[in-house]
């Protein structure tokens, strides 16, 4: 859906609920929203999900030290683009003062939000205190959350995951409350522990739990991986939207299968071959085109795999873009299986 769409399709929502702050309105259309994916939710692929029916986007999460030091990386991941009006920029850090002060640096670049990773698990950020390392002291996520949200004119969200693990009751739900008592304005939880990482299965009862006690929209997180799932990750735990990571890395078509059940009450089509092969092109000429080759053609093979998916010889065609580093190349190799397939 491109931007016009989603105001457009918005707008009935703003005018039935006008004291609702522009987010509280956005949430209140139950958006279907794409993940921070750290090296994945850059602009082409935010672009990309856009185009497909994703309904807020939020960028990879930004080192706050780089951003202060000046680091030319850390400046292009908050850079957002005349299309890119509905994206979020995600920082994280384990500085009160430092991600503060980041968040008004980000804030210049006129994002929809701010969002705080209070969820990461790698440890070489939560080891250090940061992401899911501010889920150790609770107390102190608080008063970070607070002094960022007080920084800043624009609204500061929270992305967390339900506890460290391996809790019995998650502190999750206390936190949601004082998360929303300091100023929060929504909350994501991916509904698994820290110590889990990307393993075992999201419970997305907790964000149920946590719905419950706050009035701040909640985004329910964690294994969400068809449109069938988001209406049921919807409909189970009352949450304000779904949050889709993994799975639109390989299928980002999930959007628009989401819209049309969640909006249309209909299931959409699978992408056809020709579409899947129309998206491997144009995420292969955006990424060159921004990055050059070859890094432009090796950072969108992670997403190829999963486009060609289902496609009759896809292993030999894969194996094939595996090996080329030429956009040229890779465009030849497609073009030569869609007249093979065509024939
Ligand atoms: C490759 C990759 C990169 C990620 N990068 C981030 C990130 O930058 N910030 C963040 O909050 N979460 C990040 N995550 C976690 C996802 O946003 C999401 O919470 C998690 O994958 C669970 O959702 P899913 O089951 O829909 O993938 C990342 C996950 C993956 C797989």
């Amino acid at each position: 859906m491109a931007a016009d769409a989603i105001l457009s399709y918005l707008e009935p929502i703003l005018v039935a609920h006008p004291n609702l702050t522009q987010l509280q309105r956005l949430y209140a259309a139950k958006p279907v929203v794409l993940a921070p994916l750290e090296d994945v939710s850059d602009a082409v692929f935010r672009r990309i999900c856009r185009a497909l029916g994703a309904e807020i986007t939020v960028t990879e999460f930004v080192n706050v030290e780089g951003l202060l030091r000046g680091c030319r990386n850390a400046r292009r991941k908050i850079a957002l683009a005349d299309d890119d009006v509905l994206t979020a920029i995600q920082i994280y850090g384990a500085d009160p003062e430092r991600l503060a002060e980041a968040a008004r640096f980000a804030e210049q670049a006129e994002p929809l939000f701010i969002d705080i990773n209070c969820g990461c698990w790698v440890p070489k950020i939560a080891g250090r205190g940061a992401g899911a390392g501010w889920l150790r002291d609770p107390v102190a996520m608080v008063a970070m959350a607070k002094m960022v949200v007080e920084s800043v004119a624009l609204p500061v969200t929270v992305k967390t995951r339900i506890g460290l693990g391996p809790e019995s009751h998650m502190p999750i739900v206390d936190l949601a409350r004082r998360l929303e008592d300091a100023g929060v304005a929504a909350i994501t939880i991916h509904c698994r522990t820290a110590n889990m990482g990307h393993s075992g299965s999201a419970d997305w009862s907790w964000a149920m739990r946590a719905r419950e006690v706050v009035k701040i929209p909640v985004l329910v997180n964690g294994d969400v991986k068809s449109a069938e799932d988001a209406a049921r990750a919807i409909d189970s735990t009352g949450c304000a939207g779904v949050m889709i990571g993994r799975r639109a890395i390989e299928h980002p078509w999930i959007f628009r299968e989401c819209s049309a059940l969640l909006r249309e009450g209909e299931a959409h089509a699978p992408p056809t071959d020709e579409e899947r092969i129309e998206l491997c092109k144009r995420h292969l000429v955006a990424n060159v085109e921004v990055r050059g080759e070859p890094h432009g053609v090796r950072c969108t093979r992670r997403h190829l795999s999963g486009y060609l998916s289902g496609l009759r010889g896809a292993a030999q065609l894969r194996r094939e873009l595996n090996l080329c580093d030429s956009l040229d190349g890779c465009l030849g190799i497609l073009d030569s299986y869609r007249a093979r397939a065509a024939a």
